[in-house]
């Protein structure tokens, strides 16, 4: 443990070089998706700080990595974090039988592919029993506990399950058992079977950033924890102490929690205001909801504020072409989150200059992943094709300047 005085000296030191532009080449500040929200005491920016070396700590054999995994650190596959790549891309699986009986094949180390493993233990491959698989890209952390203090109430009053609106989009919240360790905040209710709202992940399986976050360890990492002891699904090890402690886990929580919201760029250029006008036209904002408030959450920068995160947080089938037969939580196999958009046009800074978007990076451009929105999206895909071409070039220049 590194004591109070090192981090307020690191914390100056970084603010030093905040103020003044003296590396060279230095990215903009509105260009970086690190930082705190505002608003944090000292105690909290220290927290911080623990989380943020954390989630860039390298795991190896002696700490515990494995003995199967997918990568050695959180930032492998949130690079700055901003979004994966192709290289680090998760894959999982299952069997769906003809009745739509999900079996996500955990005797056959399913659901999640561990396809590395430590020396002396054997990774996994998909077993033949799976009949559908998909491959998922690691999304932005960035802006996350915003999303975490939405009070329940306004998530489901944004879904519209038998699109009784006729605007073609439902919109279903995404109910789910939580894990046993789970403790709800305040603001999470049950729906009295008790499910809780999922709100984190492709398919709005994770109820909270520590459930996220504990699943994450254990399944990508093969990190266990007081709140997840066992190894991954196939690792055949016998139990023993946490691979890290809880107050490392919640730092990282924290970080999570506290990260501050992609900075908008260019926001009233006027290409920019006609392409923020389309978007609301052609009902991309049925999904994509501009705003969203908070409720009274763990510290005072986070609670009842205002944010532009562009997703209502539901689930929203997308079609067949997006559907990849593999599903979890309460989500159908065409069903995913709806994304939020906010740091899209940063992407490319987490992605080598590239871009790779939609759950599984297919695709390569903000037109492309227009153009694969289906089902419930079909509607504004179709108004977005019937644009003329100046109209669709300000839409994308609204899209960058998130
Ligand atoms: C092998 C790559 C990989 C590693 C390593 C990894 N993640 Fe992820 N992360 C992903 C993918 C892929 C998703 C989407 C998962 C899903 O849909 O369930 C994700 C989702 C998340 C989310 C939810 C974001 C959202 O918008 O819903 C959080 C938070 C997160 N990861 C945190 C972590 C933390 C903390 C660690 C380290 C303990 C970590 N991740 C390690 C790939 C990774
Ligand atoms: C019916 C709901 C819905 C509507 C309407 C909708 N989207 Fe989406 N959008 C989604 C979902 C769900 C995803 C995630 C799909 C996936 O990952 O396979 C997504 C993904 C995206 C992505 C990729 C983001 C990323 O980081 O990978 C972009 C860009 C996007 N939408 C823009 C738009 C635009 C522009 C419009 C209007 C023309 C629009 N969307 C309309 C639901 C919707």
């Amino acid at each position: 443990m590194r004591n109070l005085t090192y981090y307020v000296t690191i914390i100056s030191i970084l603010s030093v070089l905040a103020c003044n532009s003296i590396l060279p080449g230095e990215v903009e500040e509105n260009e970086v998706l690190d930082g705190t929200i505002e608003g944090l005491s000292l105690e909290e920016q220290i927290h911080f700080g623990e989380g943020d070396e954390a989630f860039a700590e390298i795991f190896t054999s002696e700490m515990g990595l494995g003995p199967i995994f997918v990568e050695t650190s959180c930032i492998s596959c949130h690079v700055g974090d901003g979004r994966g790549h192709p290289f680090s891309e998760l894959v999982r699986f299952s069997h769906i039988d003809a009745q739509g009986n999900v079996d996500h094949l955990e005797s056959l180390g399913g659901p999640q592919l561990q396809h590395r493993s430590i020396l002396g233990y054997d990774a996994e491959s998909i077993p033949n029993e799976a009949n559908g698989q998909t491959s998922l890209l690691g999304p932005p952390v960035t802006g996350l506990g915003f999303l975490e203090a939405v009070a329940d109430e306004d998530i489901i009053a944004l879904a519209d399950p038998d699109d009784l609106d006729g605007d073609g989009i439902s919109g279903r919240v995404s109910y789910v058992f939580p894990p046993d360790y789970y403790e709800p905040f305040a603001h999470n209710i049950s729906n009295n079977e008790g499910k809780y709202i999922g709100r984190f992940g492709r398919k709005a399986k994770a109820v909270n950033l520590l459930t996220q976050s504990v699943e994450a360890y254990q399944q990508d990492m093969g990190i266990t924890s007081e709140f997840q002891p066992a190894e991954p699904e196939g690792s055949n090890i016998a139990p023993h102490e946490p691979d890290i402690s809880t107050d490392e886990l919640q730092a990282v929580v924290f970080y999570l929690q506290t990260l501050k919201v992609p900075p908008r760029r260019n926001e009233n250029d006027p290409a920019v205001l006609r392409g923020e006008a389309i978007f609301t036209n052609i009902n991309c904002s049925g999904c994509h909801t501009p705003e969203l408030t908070t409720t009274d959450f763990i510290t005072e920068g986070l609670s009842n504020k205002t944010f532009h995160p562009y997703t209502d947080l539901l689930l929203h089938d997308m079609g067949p072409e997006l559907d990849d037969n593999y599903t979890e939580g309460s989500a159908t196999t065409a069903e995913w989150r709806t994304t939020p958009l906010w740091g899209l046009g940063l992407a490319t800074d987490a992605q080598g200059g590239n871009l790779f978007l939609m759950h599984d990076g297919r695709a390569r451009s903000i037109e492309e992943a227009i153009e694969m929105h289906g089902g419930e999206a079909s509607n504004s895909r179709d108004a977005y094709s019937a644009l003329s071409a100046g109209e669709q070039v300000d839409l994308i220049a609204f899209l960058n300047s998130l």
